[in-house]
C-alpha cells in the first residue's frame, strides 16, 4: 500500500473503531465480535507504530498509556458546576414547586424531566471542534482538577463528536465549543470484579463503587485508570459556543445524537405524573447494575430553569428526590473468618438479621483486618450496614454512641480458623494467609471452583456435599473425585442409592470436558475462563503447557509477564505436578476441543442473544462464551433477537421476549447450544 492509501486506511480504521466502540459502550448493542474488534485495533496500532507522526489525540489508540503525572493542574469551569437540593418525601417535592413558583410562576405549568441520580463523580468535559480536549473533576464547583488522561481511558466517553451515523445520514454539527457534564461511575459487577482481584492479590479492597470511582479518576497513573472499566453518563450542557436545544429533554436527545451516553430519563408533564414513576424507579433501582441514590426532577424548559436562579449552590429549577438509604443499623454479633481458595483470610460480620431494601441481611463484608482496626469496629457494636444492588453488603462503621461498655475489641487470628496452622502475611500486602497447602477450608474452596459451572460443571456437586466429602476425608484433592465410588458416597449423610449413582455419573461425565475448562478449574492465579480458552487453543495438551516457558507464554496475546510467571510457577510446584500425575493416573487427561482449528466451534454463528436476570456468573462470562462461538450479544430484545438467556428475577426483557415470541433459554440450554 502506498502512503496515501495507508493513511486513508488509518482513517477508515479509526472511524470503524470509534463506531464499534460506541455500539458497545454507549448503546450496549455491539455490531461485531470482540475478536473482530481486536483485529481492527491491532491493524490501527501497526500503522501508527510505523507512522508515529500520524498519531492524533483523538485516535482510539490514545485512550491508554499516557505518562504518569506529578499532580493535577487546575481548571476553571466555564460556568458554576452546581449541586442539588434534596427532597426526602414527595411532600417536599410539592413544597419545592410551590416555593419556586413564587420566583417564576411559569414553574407551576411546567413539564419536568425525571432522571436517575447517579452515585458517581461529576466530571466536566470540554470539546473543541468536536474533539475532546479537556476533562476535569467538579472540585469546588468553580475550579476543578484536570484529569484528561484518565478520562480518555473511559471507553464510553467519545473522543470525538459527532459519532459517525451508521445509516450514512448527515451527522449533527456540534457547536465549535461545547462543555458537558456527566457522572463517571462503575457498574456494580465491575466493582465486584475489581475487589475480587484485589482480594486475591492480598491487596486492600475498595469499600464501595463511588469511592472506587473517585480513587480511579484521581489516579496519577492513567494506566491504572485504564485497567479499570469506568463508565459515564452525560446529562447537561454547561457551556456551548452556539445554539443548543431549548429544553432538558431535547438536550438529552441532542447529546445522545452526538454520541454521548445519556441516562435513561422520562418526560413528565406534571408532578402528579412523577409521583407514581418514583415508585417504579425505587423498585428498578434494586435491579440496576449501578448505584442510584435518588431521582432528579428538573424543570424542562431551560429558560424557566435559568430564570429561577440559584440558592447557594443549588439551582432552584431542579431537586433530588432521595430514595430511603439502603443503610440500616444492627448489632454485630460476631466476626467470622472466611478462608479463600488462595488461603486469604477475610473477616465478615455476623449480624443480627435486618431487612434492607426487601432483602434480609445476615452477613456483611468487613474487607480486611486493617479495616476493622481503622474503623474501630468492635464485637457487640451497633454497626451501619449498606447494601446496593446485588453487591455483597458491607459494614460502613460502628455507631460508637450506642456503646454500653460490653463491646469487645477484635483481635485477628494468629492461626487459621480452619486448620489451626499459623497464618502469615507479606510485607506489601494487607491480607493474612493460611499457607498450609492441606488446609481443609482451602480445599473446599478449591473443589468448589473445580466443579463450578465455568470449570468442570459437575451437576449435583454443591458446596454442602463438597464440605461433606472434605470433612469425611473422602476427597483430599480434585483428582480424588474421579475415584469416588457409589459405596463410599452411601456412607455419607443424606445419600441414598439414586443420589449416589447420579453423582458418580456426573463426575465421570466431566471427563469429557475440554482442556479449556480443566485449565480454568485448576485455579491458577490469573487464569480464568477466557485465559484458559486462549491457552487451550495454543497448547493442545497439558504436557506441552506444563513444560512451557515465560517467553512462550508472553508471546500469546493477552498474556502479560505476571500471568506467564504465575503459570510457569504453578506447573513447577511439586504438589501441582503430583496432582497432575494423579489425574493422569485416574485416566483423566483432557485435550483441547476442535484441535487444529484454533478456535471454538462457531455453533452460535449468526444468532443474536440478549442476557438478563441473575446468572451464576457475571454476565460478561456468558457474553464471552456466546461470542467465542460466533454469536452476538445485544442490549435489548427485539424481533431480531434469537434467544433471551434469562437468569433469576428476569424483568421487563423477559416479558418483552415472551410477547415477541423470542426463545427464552437458561444457562444450561445456552451451554448445550454452544457445545453444539
Ligand atoms: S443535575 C444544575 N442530574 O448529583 C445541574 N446531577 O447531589 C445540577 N448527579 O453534583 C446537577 N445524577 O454530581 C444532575 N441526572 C443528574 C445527576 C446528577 C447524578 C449528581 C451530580 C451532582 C449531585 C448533586
Amino acid at each position: 500500500m502506498d502512503e496515501a492509501n495507508l493513511h486513508e486506511r488509518l482513517q477508515e480504521l479509526r472511524e470503524q473503531i470509534r463506531y464499534h466502540n460506541y455500539r458497545y459502550h454507549v448503546l450496549a448493542d455491539p455490531a461485531i465480535t470482540d475478536p473482530e474488534f481486536d483485529r481492527l485495533n491491532r491493524e490501527l496500532l501497526e500503522i501508527e507504530t510505523a507512522h508515529p507522526e500520524w498519531v492524533t489525540p483523538d485516535s482510539p489508540s490514545q485512550r491508554v498509556g499516557a505518562a504518569l503525572s506529578e499532580r493535577f493542574e487546575k481548571v476553571a469551569h466555564p460556568a458554576p458546576i452546581l449541586s442539588l437540593g434534596n427532597a426526602f418525601a414527595f411532600d417536599n417535592v410539592r413544597a419545592w414547586l410551590d416555593r419556586i413558583a413564587r420566583v417564576d410562576e411559569r414553574a407551576l405549568g411546567s413539564d419536568f424531566t425525571l432522571e436517575p441520580k447517579l452515585d458517581g463523580l461529576s466530571v466536566v468535559l470540554h470539546y473543541r471542534d468536536g474533539l475532546f480536549v479537556q476533562g476535569a473533576t467538579r472540585g469546588d464547583g468553580e475550579i476543578g482538577e484536570d484529569i484528561t488522561p484518565n478520562l480518555r481511558t473511559v471507553q464510553a466517553l467519545p473522543l470525538r463528536i459527532p459519532i459517525g451515523r451508521p445509516d450514512g445520514g448527515k451527522p449533527l454539527e456540534p457547536p465549535p465549543y461545547l462543555v458537558v457534564r456527566g457522572e463517571a461511575f462503575f457498574y456494580l459487577d465491575e466493582f465486584e470484579r475489581i475487589n475480587a482481584r484485589l482480594q486475591e492479590a492480598g491487596e486492600r479492597t475498595y469499600v464501595n463503587p463511588r469511592n472506587t470511582a473517585a480513587g480511579t479518576l484521581r489516579q496519577l497513573d492513567p494506566k491504572l485508570t485504564a485497567s479499570r472499566p469506568l463508565t459515564l453518563l452525560v446529562y447537561q450542557i454547561v457551556a456551548a459556543g452556539g445554539p443548543i436545544p431549548p429544553t432538558q429533554w431535547e438536550t438529552l436527545r441532542y447529546l445522545e445524537a452526538l454520541g454521548f451516553p445519556v441516562p435513561e430519563a422520562e418526560l413528565c408533564d406534571s408532578l402528579d405524573a412523577i409521583e407514581p414513576r418514583l415508585e417504579v424507579w425505587a423498585e428498578r433501582r434494586q435491579k440496576l447494575n449501578f448505584e442510584i441514590d435518588g431521582m432528579v426532577i428538573k424543570i424542562n424548559r431551560h429558560e424557566v430553569f435559568a430564570s429561577l436562579g440559584v440558592v447557594g449552590k443549588d439551582p432552584r429549577g431542579a431537586i433530588a428526590y432521595k430514595f430511603p438509604a439502603q443503610e440500616v443499623s444492627t448489632a454485630l454479633l460476631d466476626i467470622g473468618i472466611n478462608v479463600g481458595r488462595t488461603g486469604v483470610l477475610t473477616p465478615y460480620a455476623i449480624l443480627d438479621p435486618v431487612e434492607i431494601g426487601g432483602v434480609t441481611v445476615r452477613q456483611a463484608t468487613l474487607h480486611n483486618f486493617d479495616y476493622i482496626e481503622e474503623k474501630d469496629i468492635r464485637i457487640g457494636d451497633r454497626v451501619l450496614i449498606k447494601r446496593a444492588g446485588e453487591v455483597i453488603p458491607y459494614v460502613i462503621g460502628p455507631l460508637p454512641g450506642a456503646r454500653t461498655g460490653v463491646e469487645q475489641v477484635f483481635t485477628p487470628p494468629v492461626v487459621c480458623p480452619s486448620c489451626g496452622e499459623p497464618v502469615s502475611n507479606l510485607p506489601e500486602e494487607v491480607a493474612w494467609y493460611c499457607v498450609n497447602a492441606r488446609c481443609p477450608a482451602q480445599l473446599v474452596r478449591t473443589l468448589e471452583h473445580f466443579v463450578g459451572r465455568s470449570a468442570l460443571d459437575i451437576i449435583g456437586l454443591g458446596i454442602k456435599i463438597v464440605e461433606q466429602l472434605v470433612d469425611e476425608k473422602l476427597v483430599r484433592d480434585p483428582a480424588d473425585l474421579y475415584t469416588l465410588t457409589k459405596e463410599a458416597l452411601l456412607e455419607l449423610e443424606g445419600f441414598a442409592e439414586k443420589k449416589a449413582e447420579n453423582l458418580v455419573a456426573s463426575i465421570q461425565a466431566s471427563r469429557e470436558q475440554p482442556l479449556a475448562r480443566f485449565l480454568n478449574a485448576l485455579g491458577i492465579r490469573g487464569v480464568g475462563e477466557v485465559m484458559a480458552a486462549d491457552l487451550a487453543r495454543r497448547f493442545t495438551d497439558l504436557d506441552a503447557l506444563a513444560t512451557t516457558t515465560v517467553e512462550d507464554l508472553t508471546a500469546i496475546e493477552g498474556v502479560g509477564p505476571n500471568i506467564a510467571q504465575a503459570i510457569v510457577e504453578w506447573f513447577g510446584r511439586p504438589a501441582n505436578r503430583n496432582l497432575l500425575e494423579k489425574f493422569r493416573g485416574v485416566g483423566f487427561w483432557p485435550v483441547a476441543e476442535a484441535a487444529g482449528s484454533g478456535d471454538a466451534a462457531q455453533t452460535l454463528a449468526g444468532k443474536t442473544f440478549v442476557i438478563t436476570g441473575t446468572l451464576s456468573a457475571p454476565r460478561n462470562e456468558f457474553k464471552e462464551l456466546i461470542e467465542r462461538h460466533g454469536g452476538k450479544v445485544v442490549g435489548s430484545v427485539s424481533g431480531k433477537t434469537d434467544y433471551l438467556v434469562a437468569g433469576e428475577d428476569a424483568g421487563s426483557k423477559l416479558d418483552k421476549a415472551v410477547a415477541l415470541g423470542v426463545a427464552v433459554i437458561d444457562e444450561k440450554a445456552l451451554r448445550d447450544l454452544a457445545s453444539g
